[in-house]
Protein backbone atom coordinates (compact mmCIF):
# COMPACT_ATOMS: atom_id res chain seq x y z
CA UNK A 1 0.00 0.00 0.00
CA UNK A 2 1.26 3.46 -0.51
CA UNK A 3 2.72 5.63 1.81
CA UNK A 4 2.30 8.83 1.68
CA UNK A 5 5.85 9.79 2.93
CA UNK A 6 6.84 7.91 -0.72
CA UNK A 7 4.92 10.83 -2.51
CA UNK A 8 7.50 12.56 -5.11
CA UNK A 9 6.13 16.10 -5.57
CA UNK A 10 6.11 15.83 -9.15
CA UNK A 11 6.90 12.45 -10.12
CA UNK A 12 3.75 10.11 -8.96
CA UNK A 13 2.34 9.15 -12.21
CA UNK A 14 -1.61 9.24 -12.21
CA UNK A 15 -3.77 7.12 -14.86
CA UNK A 16 -7.52 8.69 -14.88
CA UNK A 17 -9.88 6.90 -16.60
CA UNK A 18 -12.60 8.19 -18.38
CA UNK A 19 -11.94 11.33 -20.50
CA UNK A 20 -15.33 13.09 -20.32
CA UNK A 21 -15.48 16.67 -18.30
CA UNK A 22 -14.17 15.68 -15.34
CA UNK A 23 -11.35 13.47 -16.71
CA UNK A 24 -9.82 15.98 -18.84
CA UNK A 25 -9.63 18.21 -15.52
CA UNK A 26 -7.84 16.07 -13.19
CA UNK A 27 -5.63 15.10 -16.08
CA UNK A 28 -5.14 18.79 -15.92
CA UNK A 29 -4.78 18.88 -12.57
CA UNK A 30 -2.30 16.17 -12.33
CA UNK A 31 0.10 17.72 -14.96
CA UNK A 32 -0.24 21.05 -13.97
CA UNK A 33 1.39 19.97 -10.59
CA UNK A 34 4.14 18.04 -12.52
CA UNK A 35 2.70 14.59 -12.64
CA UNK A 36 2.84 11.96 -14.89
CA UNK A 37 -0.91 11.63 -16.29
CA UNK A 38 -2.21 9.02 -19.19
CA UNK A 39 -5.88 8.96 -19.68
CA UNK A 40 -7.87 6.40 -21.20
CA UNK A 41 -11.39 7.04 -23.02
CA UNK A 42 -13.01 3.83 -25.06
CA UNK A 43 -14.73 6.34 -27.57
CA UNK A 44 -12.02 6.95 -30.80
CA UNK A 45 -13.86 10.19 -31.43
CA UNK A 46 -13.65 11.53 -27.97
CA UNK A 47 -10.13 10.64 -27.99
CA UNK A 48 -9.21 12.34 -30.53
CA UNK A 49 -10.96 15.37 -29.49
CA UNK A 50 -9.18 15.63 -25.86
CA UNK A 51 -6.04 16.65 -26.95
CA UNK A 52 -7.46 19.75 -28.68
CA UNK A 53 -9.65 20.56 -25.50
CA UNK A 54 -6.95 20.14 -22.85
CA UNK A 55 -4.81 22.67 -25.46
CA UNK A 56 -7.46 25.31 -25.03
CA UNK A 57 -8.26 25.03 -21.33
CA UNK A 58 -4.20 25.50 -20.96
CA UNK A 59 -4.27 28.41 -22.38
CA UNK A 60 -7.25 30.39 -21.18
CA UNK A 61 -5.77 29.27 -17.97
CA UNK A 62 -2.02 30.87 -18.77
CA UNK A 63 -4.16 34.04 -20.16
CA UNK A 64 -5.56 34.32 -16.66
CA UNK A 65 -1.79 33.64 -15.15
CA UNK A 66 -2.88 30.33 -13.18
CA UNK A 67 0.09 28.45 -14.65
CA UNK A 68 3.36 28.55 -13.50
CA UNK A 69 5.16 27.15 -16.99
CA UNK A 70 3.86 27.04 -20.40
CA UNK A 71 1.00 25.59 -21.87
CA UNK A 72 2.68 23.32 -23.77
CA UNK A 73 5.35 21.81 -20.92
CA UNK A 74 1.85 20.67 -18.87
CA UNK A 75 0.27 19.05 -22.16
CA UNK A 76 3.41 17.26 -22.99
CA UNK A 77 2.63 14.93 -19.52
CA UNK A 78 -0.80 13.85 -20.81
CA UNK A 79 -1.06 10.76 -22.36
CA UNK A 80 -4.11 9.55 -24.46
CA UNK A 81 -4.49 5.94 -24.34
CA UNK A 82 -7.71 3.73 -25.54
CA UNK A 83 -7.71 1.04 -22.77
CA UNK A 84 -7.60 1.26 -18.26
CA UNK A 85 -4.67 -1.41 -18.84
CA UNK A 86 -2.51 0.77 -20.99
CA UNK A 87 -3.46 3.68 -18.66
CA UNK A 88 -2.66 2.02 -15.25
CA UNK A 89 0.65 0.86 -15.97
CA UNK A 90 2.95 1.94 -13.51
CA UNK A 91 0.46 4.27 -12.15
CA UNK A 92 0.58 4.97 -8.22
CA UNK A 93 -3.07 6.59 -8.38
CA UNK A 94 -6.02 6.19 -10.67
CA UNK A 95 -8.65 8.62 -10.76
CA UNK A 96 -11.84 6.90 -12.20
CA UNK A 97 -13.96 9.46 -14.09
CA UNK A 98 -16.32 7.18 -15.71
CA UNK A 99 -20.14 7.83 -16.40
CA UNK A 100 -22.35 7.46 -12.77
CA UNK A 101 -23.73 4.01 -13.15
CA UNK A 102 -23.22 1.61 -10.88
CA UNK A 103 -22.73 -1.48 -13.00
CA UNK A 104 -20.42 0.30 -14.86
CA UNK A 105 -18.53 1.57 -11.74
CA UNK A 106 -18.78 -2.02 -10.81
CA UNK A 107 -17.01 -3.94 -13.84
CA UNK A 108 -14.59 -0.99 -14.30
CA UNK A 109 -12.72 -1.35 -10.52
CA UNK A 110 -13.07 -5.16 -10.56
CA UNK A 111 -10.93 -4.29 -13.83
CA UNK A 112 -8.88 -1.77 -12.12
CA UNK A 113 -8.55 -3.73 -8.80
CA UNK A 114 -6.95 -6.80 -11.36
CA UNK A 115 -4.63 -4.36 -13.63
CA UNK A 116 -3.37 -1.73 -11.83
CA UNK A 117 -0.13 -2.26 -9.33
CA UNK A 118 -0.78 -3.24 -6.04
CA UNK A 119 0.29 -0.31 -4.67
CA UNK A 120 -1.95 2.27 -6.52
CA UNK A 121 -4.75 3.69 -5.13
CA UNK A 122 -8.03 3.28 -7.05
CA UNK A 123 -10.24 6.78 -6.30
CA UNK A 124 -13.23 7.17 -8.19
CA UNK A 125 -15.03 10.52 -9.09
CA UNK A 126 -18.27 9.14 -8.23
CA UNK A 127 -21.18 12.17 -7.40
CA UNK A 128 -23.07 10.02 -5.39
CA UNK A 129 -22.11 6.51 -5.47
CA UNK A 130 -20.32 5.15 -2.55
CA UNK A 131 -17.03 2.94 -2.64
CA UNK A 132 -18.96 0.74 -0.25
CA UNK A 133 -21.78 -0.33 -3.46
CA UNK A 134 -19.10 -0.93 -6.29
CA UNK A 135 -15.90 -1.80 -4.65
CA UNK A 136 -17.10 -4.61 -1.51
CA UNK A 137 -16.06 -7.81 -3.00
CA UNK A 138 -12.55 -6.70 -4.78
CA UNK A 139 -9.27 -8.74 -3.01
CA UNK A 140 -7.91 -5.06 -3.17
CA UNK A 141 -10.72 -3.12 -1.60
CA UNK A 142 -8.51 -1.57 1.06
CA UNK A 143 -7.21 0.92 -1.75
CA UNK A 144 -10.73 1.85 -2.73
CA UNK A 145 -12.03 5.30 -2.12
CA UNK A 146 -14.15 8.33 -3.85
CA UNK A 147 -12.26 11.78 -4.44
CA UNK A 148 -15.19 13.82 -5.48
CA UNK A 149 -14.39 17.13 -6.77
CA UNK A 150 -15.99 20.24 -7.28
CA UNK A 151 -16.31 21.02 -11.45
CA UNK A 152 -14.01 21.78 -13.08
CA UNK A 153 -11.28 20.76 -10.19
CA UNK A 154 -8.40 23.05 -11.92
CA UNK A 155 -10.76 26.20 -10.76
CA UNK A 156 -12.95 24.70 -7.77
CA UNK A 157 -9.98 23.24 -5.56
CA UNK A 158 -12.23 21.53 -3.26
CA UNK A 159 -12.14 17.27 -3.07
CA UNK A 160 -14.58 15.48 -1.00
CA UNK A 161 -12.40 12.42 0.29
CA UNK A 162 -15.25 9.63 0.90
CA UNK A 163 -13.25 6.33 2.41
CA UNK A 164 -15.66 3.38 2.62
CA UNK A 165 -15.60 1.52 6.01
CA UNK A 166 -13.16 -1.16 4.42
CA UNK A 167 -10.33 1.43 3.14
CA UNK A 168 -7.25 1.46 4.41
CA UNK A 169 -6.38 4.86 6.65
CA UNK A 170 -2.94 4.78 4.35
CA UNK A 171 -4.94 5.06 1.64
CA UNK A 172 -6.83 8.24 2.57
CA UNK A 173 -3.40 9.80 3.95
CA UNK A 174 -1.51 9.36 0.72
CA UNK A 175 -4.44 10.50 -1.34
CA UNK A 176 -5.30 13.47 1.05
CA UNK A 177 -1.40 14.19 0.25
CA UNK A 178 -1.10 13.71 -3.35
CA UNK A 179 -4.71 16.25 -3.94
CA UNK A 180 -2.94 18.79 -1.21
CA UNK A 181 0.31 18.83 -3.59
CA UNK A 182 -1.53 19.33 -6.57
CA UNK A 183 -3.21 22.42 -5.50
CA UNK A 184 -6.80 20.70 -4.31
CA UNK A 185 -8.06 20.77 -0.81
CA UNK A 186 -8.93 17.58 0.27
CA UNK A 187 -11.85 17.53 2.36
CA UNK A 188 -12.14 14.15 4.48
CA UNK A 189 -15.97 12.85 4.99
CA UNK A 190 -16.57 10.58 7.65
CA UNK A 191 -19.47 8.43 6.57
CA UNK A 192 -20.91 7.49 2.88
CA UNK A 193 -24.06 9.56 3.56
CA UNK A 194 -25.61 9.74 0.04
CA UNK A 195 -24.76 12.78 -2.33
CA UNK A 196 -21.68 13.34 0.44
CA UNK A 197 -21.65 16.65 1.26
CA UNK A 198 -21.04 19.36 -1.25
CA UNK A 199 -24.48 17.94 -3.28
CA UNK A 200 -26.06 17.64 0.08
CA UNK A 201 -25.28 21.58 1.09
CA UNK A 202 -26.43 21.94 -2.85
CA UNK A 203 -29.43 20.25 -2.63
CA UNK A 204 -30.70 21.69 0.36
CA UNK A 205 -31.00 25.09 -1.32
CA UNK A 206 -31.92 23.68 -3.96
CA UNK A 207 -35.13 21.73 -2.89
CA UNK A 208 -36.16 25.10 -0.88
CA UNK A 209 -35.38 27.13 -4.64
CA UNK A 210 -37.78 24.92 -6.19
CA UNK A 211 -40.19 25.07 -3.54
CA UNK A 212 -40.16 28.97 -3.30
CA UNK A 213 -41.07 28.88 -7.42
CA UNK A 214 -43.48 26.78 -6.85
CA UNK A 215 -45.59 28.57 -4.53
CA UNK A 216 -45.09 31.86 -6.80
CA UNK A 217 -42.82 33.90 -3.81
CA UNK A 218 -40.11 34.60 -6.46
CA UNK A 219 -38.97 33.72 -10.01
CA UNK A 220 -35.52 31.39 -10.94
CA UNK A 221 -34.02 34.25 -12.22
CA UNK A 222 -34.68 36.13 -8.67
CA UNK A 223 -33.23 32.80 -6.99
CA UNK A 224 -30.39 33.12 -8.88
CA UNK A 225 -29.82 36.74 -8.09
CA UNK A 226 -29.93 36.64 -4.52
CA UNK A 227 -27.64 33.95 -5.11
CA UNK A 228 -25.20 36.05 -7.29
CA UNK A 229 -25.84 39.24 -5.34
CA UNK A 230 -26.09 38.29 -2.06
CA UNK A 231 -25.32 34.60 -0.33
CA UNK A 232 -22.36 34.00 -3.16
CA UNK A 233 -20.07 36.98 -2.65
CA UNK A 234 -20.49 35.84 1.02
CA UNK A 235 -19.57 31.88 0.58
CA UNK A 236 -16.69 33.08 -1.42
CA UNK A 237 -14.61 34.44 1.70
CA UNK A 238 -16.75 32.45 4.66
CA UNK A 239 -18.91 29.19 4.69
CA UNK A 240 -22.67 29.13 6.68
CA UNK A 241 -21.31 28.55 9.76
CA UNK A 242 -19.03 31.28 10.18
CA UNK A 243 -21.47 33.86 8.55
CA UNK A 244 -23.55 33.52 11.59
CA UNK A 245 -20.66 33.27 13.96
CA UNK A 246 -19.96 37.23 12.67
CA UNK A 247 -23.42 38.61 11.63
CA UNK A 248 -24.44 38.19 15.75
CA UNK A 249 -22.58 39.76 18.43
CA UNK A 250 -21.86 36.86 20.97
CA UNK A 251 -21.05 34.59 17.92
CA UNK A 252 -23.06 31.77 16.97
CA UNK A 253 -24.44 30.56 19.95
CA UNK A 254 -26.48 33.92 19.94
CA UNK A 255 -27.35 33.49 16.46
CA UNK A 256 -28.78 29.92 17.42
CA UNK A 257 -30.76 31.37 20.34
CA UNK A 258 -32.25 34.53 18.29
CA UNK A 259 -32.49 32.71 14.51
CA UNK A 260 -32.94 28.98 16.04
CA UNK A 261 -36.87 28.82 16.57
CA UNK A 262 -37.47 30.76 13.31
CA UNK A 263 -35.20 28.48 11.31
CA UNK A 264 -36.97 25.34 13.55
CA UNK A 265 -40.45 26.79 11.53
CA UNK A 266 -39.45 26.92 7.98
CA UNK A 267 -38.05 23.46 8.50
CA UNK A 268 -41.37 22.28 9.82
CA UNK A 269 -43.23 23.70 7.02
CA UNK A 270 -40.93 21.73 4.64
CA UNK A 271 -41.84 18.58 6.72
CA UNK A 272 -38.08 18.80 8.35
CA UNK A 273 -38.19 18.72 11.93
CA UNK A 274 -34.14 19.05 12.81
CA UNK A 275 -34.51 21.70 15.46
CA UNK A 276 -30.92 22.95 16.60
CA UNK A 277 -30.80 21.17 20.21
CA UNK A 278 -28.68 22.91 22.95
CA UNK A 279 -26.48 20.05 22.95
CA UNK A 280 -26.06 20.36 18.67
CA UNK A 281 -25.68 24.28 19.30
CA UNK A 282 -22.84 23.87 22.22
CA UNK A 283 -21.14 21.33 19.82
CA UNK A 284 -21.12 23.47 16.68
CA UNK A 285 -20.22 27.07 19.27
CA UNK A 286 -17.33 25.16 20.98
CA UNK A 287 -16.14 24.23 17.07
CA UNK A 288 -15.99 27.74 15.81
CA UNK A 289 -14.44 29.18 19.47
CA UNK A 290 -11.64 26.81 19.07
CA UNK A 291 -10.77 28.28 15.63
CA UNK A 292 -11.87 32.11 16.49
CA UNK A 293 -11.72 32.94 20.38
CA UNK A 294 -14.73 35.68 21.07
CA UNK A 295 -11.63 38.58 21.69
CA UNK A 296 -11.13 38.47 18.24
CA UNK A 297 -14.43 38.55 16.26
CA UNK A 298 -14.13 41.98 15.62
CA UNK A 299 -11.22 41.96 14.42
CA UNK A 300 -12.38 38.74 12.19
CA UNK A 301 -15.40 40.67 11.23
CA UNK A 302 -13.22 43.73 10.05
CA UNK A 303 -11.24 40.83 7.98
CA UNK A 304 -14.40 39.45 6.31
CA UNK A 305 -15.11 43.41 5.33
CA UNK A 306 -11.67 43.84 3.67
CA UNK A 307 -12.26 40.45 1.64
CA UNK A 308 -16.11 41.39 0.51
CA UNK A 309 -14.21 44.89 -0.18
CA UNK A 310 -11.41 43.12 -2.83
CA UNK A 311 -14.62 41.04 -3.91
CA UNK A 312 -16.61 44.22 -4.64
CA UNK A 313 -13.97 46.11 -6.33
CA UNK A 314 -13.19 42.76 -8.44
CA UNK A 315 -16.66 42.81 -9.89
CA UNK A 316 -16.68 46.77 -10.51
CA UNK A 317 -13.49 46.29 -12.24
CA UNK A 318 -14.87 43.62 -14.67
CA UNK A 319 -17.99 45.38 -15.07
CA UNK A 320 -16.06 48.18 -16.70
CA UNK A 321 -14.05 46.10 -19.16
N1 LIG B 1 -19.88 16.78 -14.31
C1 LIG B 1 -19.84 17.12 -13.02
O1 LIG B 1 -20.24 18.23 -12.61
C2 LIG B 1 -19.27 16.15 -12.02
C3 LIG B 1 -18.75 16.64 -10.81
C4 LIG B 1 -18.17 15.75 -9.90
C5 LIG B 1 -18.15 14.38 -10.19
N2 LIG B 1 -18.69 13.93 -11.36
C6 LIG B 1 -18.64 12.49 -11.60
O2 LIG B 1 -17.54 12.21 -12.43
C7 LIG B 1 -17.81 11.07 -13.25
C8 LIG B 1 -17.66 11.46 -14.72
O3 LIG B 1 -18.58 12.51 -15.02
P1 LIG B 1 -18.41 13.45 -16.31
O4 LIG B 1 -19.30 14.63 -16.06
O5 LIG B 1 -16.97 13.66 -16.63
O6 LIG B 1 -19.08 12.52 -17.45
P2 LIG B 1 -18.92 12.64 -19.03
O7 LIG B 1 -20.17 12.05 -19.60
O8 LIG B 1 -18.53 14.03 -19.42
O9 LIG B 1 -17.68 11.69 -19.36
C9 LIG B 1 -17.67 10.31 -19.18
C10 LIG B 1 -16.57 9.74 -20.09
O10 LIG B 1 -16.42 8.35 -19.77
C11 LIG B 1 -16.24 7.63 -20.99
N3 LIG B 1 -16.69 6.25 -20.75
C12 LIG B 1 -17.86 5.66 -21.10
N4 LIG B 1 -17.85 4.37 -20.71
C13 LIG B 1 -16.65 4.14 -20.10
C14 LIG B 1 -16.05 3.01 -19.50
N5 LIG B 1 -16.69 1.84 -19.43
N6 LIG B 1 -14.82 3.14 -19.01
C15 LIG B 1 -14.14 4.31 -19.05
N7 LIG B 1 -14.68 5.42 -19.60
C16 LIG B 1 -15.91 5.34 -20.11
C17 LIG B 1 -17.08 8.37 -22.01
O11 LIG B 1 -16.61 8.11 -23.33
C18 LIG B 1 -16.89 9.84 -21.58
O12 LIG B 1 -15.81 10.45 -22.27
C19 LIG B 1 -19.23 10.63 -12.88
O13 LIG B 1 -19.19 9.64 -11.88
C20 LIG B 1 -19.84 11.91 -12.32
O14 LIG B 1 -20.93 11.68 -11.44
C21 LIG B 1 -19.22 14.78 -12.29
Amino acid sequence: MPDPSDLEPSGTRIATIGGGSIGVAFAIVFARAGHPVRLSDPDATRRNAIPGLVGARLADLAAYDLLDEPAASVLARIEIVATPAAAVEGARYVQECAPEQLPLKRALFAELDRLAPEDAVLASASSAIPASAFAAELAGRARVLVVHPGNPPYLIPVAEVVPAPFTSEATVAFTQSLLAQAGLVPVLVRREVEGFVFNRLQGALLREAYCLVRDGVVSVEDVDRIVRDGLGPRWSVIGPFETADLNTRGGIASHAEKMGPAYARMGAERGQNDPWTPDLVADVAAQRRAVLPLELWEERVAWRDRRLMAHVRQRKTESQT
